[in-house]
């Protein structure tokens, strides 16, 4: 996600081995028994807690309730809770893929409002203990692909961002929904220059309000981790990740389309729309393959990340320049 500084990039953020793909390909290799003994040892215990998502821990926090649960991702195996927790992009709390889950730990998610205003008849803020009973929790398993080229299949818990948006009444003039992360020097000391404060991100209203919209409380049956965006992000799978925006303070309906970090950061680089193509490349990455965390190849990437049920959103619409 980092902005073009120099013309030239010995080696691309997509070409490193991410440190969980690296341990991976260590369990694949002590599966099939040809590691060394000492790497075979080493694997262990991760292989323990990532082979088989039912018997993994899950971190700490009460379990949620949830009143269903739906595999929206063709089947496929749920990353592991480690991986989903130990790689991630906040780059509040630094631009490393492992700072996250080091520093996070001075969030605090408890007590959290989000106000909720701009174009409608009903604004409101409310507390993340009233919001947690708006409407019945439920499990739904998403891939999330990011905008570098990894990709991780997560089952998260929270609802659906439109009955939530209705509440609020939107207006005729409400285009577009503005999101804005909670920014806090005190809770975020490793927030550096790299990008504008706060982290902001939008949709337009009909995406919004688009049931595979959601607003996510929880992952894998527990509350969000900080490093994951608690108390409450936006998961939306047929986008980049980038537009998932994590600990949601602030949501308004405008009438304009609202300014966004990443566009506003590098306009050619991150458009508004950051609908999964891998047609149109980002200029410095291919997106027509992605790796899944914890695999050793590639795999193709699906238009829209294999949601197609949104293309009817975009009809008209040429996708290479509103990216
Ligand atoms: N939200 C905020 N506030 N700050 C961020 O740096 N990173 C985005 C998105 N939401 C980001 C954010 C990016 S680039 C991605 S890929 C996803 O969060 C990563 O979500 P994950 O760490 O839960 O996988």
């Amino acid at each position: 996600m980092l902005i073009r500084k120099s013309p030239s990039h010995p080696i691309l953020p997509s070409e490193i081995t991410p440190e969980t793909v690296y341990h991976g390909r260590r369990r694949f290799l002590a599966q099939l028994g040809l590691g060394a003994a000492g790497l075979a040892a080493a694997a262990c215990g991760r292989a323990a807690e990532s082979a088989a998502p039912s018997g993994q821990s899950v971190g700490a926090g009460a379990d949620l309730k949830l009143a269903r649960k739906t595999e929206m991702a063709g089947g496929e195996t749920p990353t592991s809770y480690e991986d989903v927790t130990h790689y991630n992009n906040y780059y509040e709390f630094g631009t490393d893929k492992s700072e996250p889950a080091q520093y996070a730990g001075t969030l605090r998610p408890r007590p959290w409002t989000v106000a909720v205003e701009g174009e409608c008849e009903a604004p409101g803020r409310v507390g993340i203990d009233d919001l947690l009973k708006l409407f019945p929790l439920e499990e739904r398993v998403y891939r999330h692909r990011c905008v570098e080229g990894w990709s991780i299949v997560v089952p998260w818990d929270g609802f659906p961002l439109g009955p939530f948006l209705a509440r609020f009444k939107p207006t005729s003039k409400a285009k577009y929904v503005a999101f804005t992360t909670l920014y806090d020097p005190k809770q975020m000391p490793q927030a550096g220059g790299v990008l504008p404060w706060p982290y902001r991100e939008g949709l337009r209203i009909d995406e919004a309000m688009h049931p595979l919209a959601f607003l996510s409380l929880g992952l894998y049956g527990k509350p969000l981790p900080n490093q994951n965006g608690a108390p409450l992000r936006l998961t939306l799978p047929w986008k980049y990740g980038f537009k998932s925006i994590k600990s949601i303070v602030r949501i308004e309906f405008t009438e304009q389309a609202p300014r966004t970090t990443w566009s506003v950061s590098a306009p050619d680089e991150y458009g508004f729309y950051a609908n999964v193509n891998p047609k149109v490349d980002h200029p410095r990455w291919s997106q027509a393959r992605e790796r899944r965390l914890g695999e050793l190849f590639k795999r193709p990437t699906l238009m829209f990340n294999g949601y197609p049920e949104v293309a009817s959103l975009y009809t008209g619409m040429d996708l290479r320049t509103y990216f």
